[in-house]
């Protein structure tokens, strides 16, 4: 109900209902609305458990067990090899829901999997974060806390041996002359797409990798991903470290040398620097000299990349940069930086990493109010020397302008409230995580399920692409359920060491034991 009346809101067809001057400005009419209906959490939590079985019932009717549901024509796509994208990818959220019949239904599929068996190119790095993510993720939980929601251990036990097969038929990408892997990998020929990969795609393997070795006893799966990592903790040559700790983006997987020093906390550079923390969560015996680069990394954003937009210096984001240029762009996909500084500031117990955290969060948070479906776009800029006369009254009123207006049920904005509420225990971040929740149901829901949108800024989305992509299962439904959720060993910054860490596509790993 609060969904669509926000959308009636927003779109402005609908009188308000309740007693409001007929000249409310939108802003005051949606916060006395949103006081008026405000539920508690307990109810909230439930509407996102509906809301991903209602997505779970759509996706199982008329795409399982292939990648990702056409919602508007009842189709079904195939993005990521036609393993089971999405099946793979809710396992973890129906996992922390309690939503045992899913999770069977998942468990059941999972060890008829032929990771063979494909006709297009298989990334490693798309591979695992979700496939192998997800079900090292499901293996932790089922064989840990979670045991009795499933109903035939053997499928437990083959969630395991999926993943060493998986990684079996990955493997080959590490055998180039550097040991930094290729990206694009053709099973049928054991071929590959050259030698140029890049910062997020080389380090954001390392944590299911490592996880993976540690439960299967086979070290050499820790040994691969080490040897690349090692290529991106000394960095050469020195240019490509434009700020200390802060990097180029292409790597030649011919010679372990970086090309470029172009980069950021933005979408081909983000999940390295996010994994250089949550490694050190992982174990910090093993990876203490990843957590000193992420200080550097985290130092230098604070120094180099912080930005304030001239028409609101309230409002901080992070710059990207080519060199020592700053480029006064973001991203969607770079407004998970938020959440790691609050997550590298809580258990570093570094007060001004939190604080400063909290202040990219509230600055992710601007980029959702100021559209009218109340949804962020995926890439701004406050850059005001290109600044388009046409969006010149949003760029003063808001502190940045659109460059590109797409959504495609991104969780990044979501997360980062996360990490927020988790550190502060303000229900602001609950608030505005129901907000933004309440906002995507409303504008993305169609047909049997929910699509990527054209344009946040027009009401109604400006048209579906026709596509759900499997992270909407993985992250923005499981982050929407944990903000609103009481505690559980899972629920990060419970107190003293986290004994999980979320993966980048938000597969709760078990941290190493010790
Ligand atoms: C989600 O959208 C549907 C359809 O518009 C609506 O019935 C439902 O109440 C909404 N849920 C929330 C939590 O807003
Ligand atoms: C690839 O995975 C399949 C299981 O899906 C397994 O039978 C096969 O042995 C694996 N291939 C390699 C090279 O390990
Ligand atoms: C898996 O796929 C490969 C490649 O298509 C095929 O050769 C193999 O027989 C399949 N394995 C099973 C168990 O179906
Ligand atoms: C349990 O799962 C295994 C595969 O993991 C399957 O072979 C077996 O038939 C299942 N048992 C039942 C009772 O469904
Ligand atoms: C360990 O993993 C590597 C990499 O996939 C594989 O080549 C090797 O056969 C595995 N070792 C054992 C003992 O299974
Ligand atoms: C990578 O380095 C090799 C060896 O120097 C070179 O031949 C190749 O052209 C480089 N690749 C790219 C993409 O620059
Ligand atoms: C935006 O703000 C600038 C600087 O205050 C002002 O010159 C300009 O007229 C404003 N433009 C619009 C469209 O409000």
């Amino acid at each position: 109900m609060v969904g669509s009346r926000l959308f009636a809101l927003v779109a402005g067809t609908a009188p308000l209902v309740c007693a409001l001057p007929a000249n409310t400005p939108i802003d005051i009419a949606l916060e006395h609305w949103n006081k008026r209906q405000s539920s508690a959490p307990v109810d909230r939590a439930q509407a996102v458990v509906d809301t991903f079985k209602l997505s779970w019932e759509g996706y199982y009717r008329y795409a399982f067990p292939n990648d990702e549901l056409k919602p508007v024509t009842n189709g079904f796509g195939n993005s990521r090899n036609g393993w089971g994208a999405s099946a793979v990818d809710a396992l973890s959220t129906a996992l922390v829901m309690g939503e045992k019949d899913i999770v069977n239904q998942i468990i059941s599929y999972v060890p008829q999997i032929n990771w063979s068996q494909t006709d297009i190119s298989v990334s490693l790095f798309e591979t695992t974060i979700r496939y192998l993510g997800g079900l090292l993720s499901g293996y932790d939980l089922l064989s840990g806390p979670l045991s009795n929601l499933a109903t035939n251990k053997s499928d437990v036990a083959a969630l395991l041996t999926q993943s060493i097969n998986l990684a079996n038929n990955l493997s080959y990408a590490f055998e180039t002359p550097s040991g930094v892997p290729w990206n694009g990998l053709t099973f049928s020929n054991r071929g590959n797409d050259g030698d140029n990969n890049g910062l997020a795609t080389v380090g954001t393997l390392i944590l299911e990798w490592v996880r993976l070795a540690d439960l299967s006893g086979n070290a050499t799966y820790a040994t691969l991903v080490e040897k690349a990592e090692s290529y991106l903790l000394n960095p050469s040559p020195a240019s490509s470290e434009p700020f200390p700790g802060l990097l180029g983006m292409n790597i030649n997987t011919t010679t372990g040398q970086f090309q470029d020093a172009v980069g950021g906390w933005i979408g081909g550079a983000d999940s390295f620097y996010e994994y250089l923390i949550k490694m050190w969560i992982y174990d910090p015996a093993r990876y203490s000299t990843l957590k000193d680069r992420w200080i550097i990394a985290a130092d230098s954003s604070i120094q180099y990349l912080a930005s304030h937009p001239s028409s609101r210096p309230d409002i901080t984001f992070l710059a990207a940069y080519d060199g020592r240029t700053l480029d006064l762009t973001s991203q969607h996909l770079a407004c998970f930086d938020g959440g790691n500084f609050i997550l590298g500031g809580q258990v570093l117990a570094r007060q001004d990493y939190i604080d400063f955290g909290l202040a990219l969060v509230n600055g992710c948070h601007e980029t959702y109010t100021a559209t009218a479906t109340r949804i962020g776009p995926e890439i701004f800029s406050w850059d005001t020397t290109k600044l388009p006369a046409s969006q010149a009254a949003f760029y003063n009123a808001s502190g940045f302008y659109i460059t590109n207006p797409s959504y495609a049920l991104r969780p990044e904005v979501i997360e980062s409230y996360y990490y927020a509420f988790r550190a502060t225990g303000d229900s602001k971040y609950q608030d505005w995580a129901w907000d933004a929740f309440v906002a995507i149901n409303a504008t993305t829901r169609v047909g049997s399920g929910y699509s990527s949108i054209r344009n946040v800024n027009v009401a109604g989305g400006g048209g579906f692409t026709d596509f759900q992509e499997s992270f909407w299962f993985a992250e923005v439904l499981k982050y929407s359920y944990l903000i609103q959720s009481g505690d559980a060993e899972w629920q990060v910054g419970g107190g003293g060491r986290d004994k999980w860490v979320f993966n980048t596509e938000a597969h709760p790993v078990k941290v190493a034991a010790g």
